[in-house]
């Protein structure tokens, strides 16, 4: 438990390194795996939920170095894994668990899977549903979730697929089986979600066509160990965004962050919402690169839709956040998927802004934020939870800033899961 600080009068100002990006750094763990040769990552995100997906290539006898931000992995070859000694533990990380599902779908032998409390009650089927239609065997508990075991199995073929709901781990899954299926894996996405699975498939010398909402695989076992520079995160990048534009007398640079398209929603949303970010673009490859600046703005509610939820999908607690502070109000609508993240987004955020006074009505897909309230703990004190949620835990140290009164996070230590030191970052800026 941690008493949260208020911003200084003078406001948040100076630059950010955030750490490295959550979904390119487990992607490039896993490619750098069964690549043949070695791959080196760059701005590496050392975070709990990275570290999990690490430890499973450990564990499945991939030999991988790691000094700091830096980590080389000495890839095998899909096709030369060891059978593991104990159960792969995928701890908090959806990612892991569902990439990591689709990849390992066609192994020599049987693997277990576990996770801790919050993902063992997160949705699985809307992976091994489409995995088993390739040929692999996935078992899990009869309310579909972990634990599970993905079994032994040597063949899988490629189909098409229409994607039910705007899901990358779900893409990434069947992706990944794609690239050992025989015959053609054909992906077919009405609402694009991010991409960096494509993206970093072509940069480990495989082949993919992505078209018009369509994307086509078919069976590569050659890819090349590569050097991956992984940008920033934007997701982590949000928090301070918002903490620039809502909190009086700031002006904040964050540097080097992936603004790659289909993730830049929160860039996109803020400013319909009457921000003006400055984008200043940085040279890259593979992924686009840019320093973001803003300074205190008033902002105005918006209508938020199911069009703009895959690129901001985890940026909704802080987008939230943003709107008890905007003129008018904010409709956030289609985005049921924020009911099986960590928590139920939907309810974790609504009852935690709600103790410091912000005015939400909860929607079965969304809420409607109306704004312009002074935040302040509507008792003496206010204790946040962040129910063991990262994103719910950084959306309070953030909301604290600008609330009057005395605010207790409980539960800090989720933050861990995608930003470690975090609230030390945000103490540097308030100096
Ligand atoms: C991720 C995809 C998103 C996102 C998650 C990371 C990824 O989940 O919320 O934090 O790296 O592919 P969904 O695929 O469930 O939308």
């Amino acid at each position: 438990m941690i008493r949260l600080t208020h911003a200084p009068n003078s406001g948040l100002n100076g630059s950010v390194n955030v750490p490295g990006d959550k979904s390119i750094s487990h992607r490039a763990l896993m490619f750098g795996a069964i690549a043949n040769g070695t791959t080196v990552i760059k701005n590496f995100l050392t975070s709990d939920d990275v570290l999990h997906t690490m430890q499973v290539f450990r564990d499945l006898g991939v030999n991988i170095e790691q000094n700091g931000r830096m980590v080389t992995v000495y890839g095998k070859g899909i096709n030369n894994f060891s059978a593991p000694q104990q159960p792969l533990d995928m701890g908090n990380s959806g990612t892991s668990t569902r990439l990591l599902m689709g990849l390992l779908s066609k192994q020599p032998f049987d693997m277990s899977i576990i996770g801790d409390d919050s993902l063992s009650k997160r949705p699985m089927v809307r992976v091994s549903d489409p995995l088993a239609k390739m040929g692999a065997n996935i078992q899990l508990t009869s309310n579909g979730t972990l634990p599970g075991v993905i079994k032994t199995n040597n063949q899988l073929l490629g189909i098409t697929y229409v994607m039910p709901v705007a899901s990358a781990q779900v893409k990434s899954a069947i992706l990944l089986a794609g690239i050992q299926a025989e015959g053609e894996t054909c992906i077919i996405e009405k609402n694009p979600s991010r991409d960096h699975t494509e993206r970093m498939l072509k940069q480990f010398g495989g082949k993919i066509s992505v078209q018009d909402g369509i994307i086509k695989v078919s069976r590569q076992l050659s890819l090349k160990g590569q050097c991956i520079n992984v940008p920033s995160d934007i997701s982590s990048a949000a928090f301070f965004l918002v903490a620039g534009l809502i909190t009086p007398n700031s002006k904040l640079t964050i540097k080097n962050v992936g603004i790659n398209p289909t993730r830049d929603g929160i860039i996109k949303i803020l400013t319909r919402m009457g921000a003006k970010i400055i984008i200043d673009k940085l040279d890259s490859d593979g992924e686009p690169v840019a320093d973001l600046t803003v300074t205190t703005q008033e902002l105005k509610g918006i209508e938020i839709t199911a069009e703009d939820i895959p690129s901001a999908v985890d940026e909704l607690p802080i987008i939230a956040l943003a709107a008890t502070q905007a003129k008018g109000d904010t409709i956030i609508s289609g985005a049921e998927e924020l009911r099986v993240k960590e928590t139920d987004r939907i309810a974790t955020v609504v009852s935690e802004l709600r103790k410091v006074g912000a005015q939400i009505d909860e929607l079965p897909d969304g809420m409607i934020i109306h704004g312009g309230t002074a935040l302040k703990v509507v008792n003496d004190s206010a204790l946040l939870l962040s129910h063991g949620d990262h994103r719910i835990a950084m959306m309070n140290a953030v909301a604290a800033l600008i609330t009057t009164g005395d605010v207790v996070l409980e539960g800090e230590d989720a933050m861990s899961v995608s930003y470690p030191g975090f609230l030390e970052d945000l103490s540097e800026v308030m100096k």
